[in-house]
């Protein structure tokens, strides 16, 4: 059973203070049809949605989970539009040989890279043998992912989905995320992860860097819109029940945008235990 949509019908309701009573009775269903959308016993039936959608002030497409809420979600559209080649380049982050090493393809590896940009890192992992899916909220910088992977003749599952309303339901050995977490407010954080964590195999490593706050660090991107730095060490405390075979914090400098500034970011590998470790 799709466990998507009830998924999202959970973080809705919940964001607009509704009982699952109260979202019944606006919709016309027991409050147990609620119940059995929200732990992925049943679906609702199409004829429901337009009216799901309109007690949870959303659209269809993000009650499915497919991203197009029509805000906009990113300012990375006009970069990718705007930049010729690859805004990004085409090396993979340094993260990638990382994992290589803690969960290298000497078997079939399921990876999934979050918010994957124009594919750098994706197709450098589907190149070195692993399955990879991959998906961001801007078409542009898929389009460009999914030439790169054709290019480097590989095969990747690309798609569009927004991180904020997109859930997993299906497992994965590897996930990863680099250099976007901090797109993700503090509320739906604990939400988030503990799905990610939910839909990892057993043995399987989460690989994930994020923006950090700093008081004596002030950069450019602290006043952009979307963007919600964590606490130093805040990603840590969502893994206390993992192996963590490497973790830390660095400060790097940065010129994009043309001004010269810092970073802080925190960077994590977790194993998830296996059945006889817990
Ligand atoms: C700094 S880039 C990193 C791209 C890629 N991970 C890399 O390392 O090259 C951040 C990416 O996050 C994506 N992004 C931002 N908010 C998102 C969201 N809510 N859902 C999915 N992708 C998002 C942006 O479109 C952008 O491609």
């Amino acid at each position: 059973m799709n466990h998507l949509i009830g998924n999202n019908i959970y973080i809705l309701r919940k964001k607009h203070g509704l009982t699952q009573e109260q979202l019944a009775e606006q919709i016309n269903v027991s409050f147990q049809a609620v119940s059995k959308w929200e732990t992925g016993n049943s679906l609702p039936d199409i004829s429901t949605l337009p009216l799901l959608a309109n007690a949870l002030h959303c659209n269809i497409d993000s009650l499915l989970g497919y991203a197009a809420e029509q805000r906009k979600i990113t300012d990375y559209e006009e970069r990718y539009k705007t930049t010729e080649g690859y805004y990004w380049g085409l090396q993979p982050s340094g993260m990638c040989y990382e994992i290589m090493k803690l969960c290298p393809p000497t078997k079939p590896r399921r990876l999934l890279d979050i918010a994957c940009g124009e594919g750098k890192n994706a197709v450098f992992f589907a190149r070195n043998g692993y399955h990879v899916t991959a998906f961001d909220a801007v078409p542009i910088a898929l389009e460009k992912a999914k030439r790169f992977a054709d290019q480097a003749k590989t095969e990747v599952h690309f798609f569009q989905a927004d991180m904020l309303d997109f859930r997993l339901d299906n497992e994965f050995d590897i996930i990863f995320c680099s250099g976007a977490l901090h797109y993700i407010p503090p509320h739906l954080r604990k939400e988030i992860l503990e799905n990610y964590q939910k839909h990892t195999t057993c043995g399987g490593l989460h690989a994930f860097n994020v923006f950090v706050r700093k008081p004596f660090i002030k950069n450019p991107s602290d006043q952009k819109k979307f963007r919600y730095k964590w606490i130093s060490g805040e990603l840590f405390t969502y893994y206390a029940d993992w192996l963590i075979p490497s973790c830390g914090e660095t400060i790097f400098d940065c010129r994009s945008g043309g001004i010269p500034h810092q970073h802080c970011m925190d960077t994590l590998y977790a194993v998830k235990k296996s059945e006889l470790q817990l």
